[in-house]
């Protein structure tokens, strides 16, 4: 709402000075214009690597939403996330749909804090207030900062960092830059992370149970699966959850049990891709609740409005009852109810490496 009257203001200056001749199309054309040029000017990472820890804490819980909009429900949503204990947040696009940066700022902090680690990537609702130097891009990069978490590139379009011992990559397939899927690759095969979480807002249609189509291309999840990561996205107004899989581009299940075992590719063995994970669409976090076009056997749980969805958050519990390999995952919604409850396992860089010298 904000923005639009600041548009307005914007294009009637424009309209004024250029005799009102190209009202509309100055007002797009300069919207990009000035997003391309201030992209110069973002925020810069200025925390030093030694200040992060690498160990995860007993029962550390993250927090998955997307798709959040700046209604009751969205705050309602974050005090589930404070009141569930969370340490951290990973939202996966389209944060509250006002083109309102400070608004959004505003509706975190208020239950969450200043200080509270909430990591984002980039949505289609989020694009074209980004950049400038109170975008969505310095809003979060300034957090960041403030909590003394170095990060790679370019915060929520190409990025990448740990915190607390998990590796999260931040990408914007289809929304914000290219190679995507090269520096997913790239990031995850450089970290020794048990944990890594590979997080974008837009889907394959495969891998949403809405309308959404083919938006990102097959790269970014296969490269997250090959890499070990949990691939986690938002968009449509769902929650839905795969099994664990050995293809996403051909949705082959590796296995239909509740605990799921994260594998990465050895490079050292072209010939078999032993990589496996699960893709989630977290994307009921308060703007709206969509109903259920399309399944498939590689889905586990599908949480729409045809099964009376209510908005709500994925949690991951890491280092779950002291065991470092192991994460408990629930989907809980605002009253209280768990709608999808399974675990997931991931192996150590020193089992990863006597696994692959036992492989030879
Ligand atoms: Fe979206």
């Amino acid at each position: 709402m904000r923005i639009n009257s600041r548009f307005f203001v914007l294009n009637a200056i424009l309209a004024l000075a250029t005799g009102g001749i190209v009202y509309t199309c100055m007002s797009v054309e300069n919207s990009a214009d000035l997003r391309r040029r201030d992209s110069v000017d973002i925020v810069k990472s200025t925390a030093s690597p030694e200040s992060i820890s690498h160990k995860t804490p007993e029962n550390f819980t993250v927090a998955f939403i997307g798709d959040q909009g700046a209604k009751d429900n969205s705050q309602t949503v974050l005090q589930l996330i404070k009141d569930e204990g969370a340490g951290a947040v990973v939202h996966a696009g389209d944060f509250d749909y006002e083109n309102d940066p400070a608004l959004w700022e505003e509706l975190i902090n208020d239950v969450l804090g200043p200080n509270f680690p909430y990591f984002a990537a980039v949505g289609n609702h989020d694009d074209d207030l980004f950049y400038g130097e109170d975008g969505y891009h310095n809003v979060l990069a300034r957090r960041m900062n403030r909590i003394g978490i170095p990060w790679d590139g370019e915060l929520g379009v190409k990025s990448s960092f740990v915190y607390n011992g998990i590796f999260v990559v931040l990408t914007a397939p289809d929304l914000l830059g290219t190679g995507h899927a090269e520096y997913i690759r790239d990031k995850l095969a450089q970290s020794n992370a048990r944990w890594r979480i590979s997080c974008w807002h837009k889907n394959m249609n495969a891998m949403q149970c809405g309308k959404k189509g083919d938006d990102t291309g097959w790269g970014v999840y296969e490269e997250s699966r090959k890499g070990g990561a949990i691939i986690a996205t938002g968009h449509e107004h769902s929650y839905s959850r795969t099994h664990l899989l050995s293809s996403c581009e051909h949705q082959i299940v590796a296995s239909t049990s509740d605990t799921l075992g994260l594998a990465q590719d050895d490079p050292k063995t072209p010939d078999i891709d032993e990589g496996k994970s699960f893709v989630f669409v977290s994307g009921i976090a308060g703007k709206s609740i969509r109903n259920q076009d399309r399944g498939g056997p590689w889905w586990a749980s599908v949480y729409t409005s045809d099964q009376g969805a209510k908005f709500g958050a994925l949690f991951g519990v890491f280092n779950y009852q002291g065991n470092e390999g192991l994460a408990r995952f629930y989907f809980k919604n605002i009253d209280g109810e768990i709608v999808d409850d399974f675990y997931v396992t991931s192996p150590s860089r020193e089992e990863i490496v006597s696994l692959a010298s036992g492989n030879q």
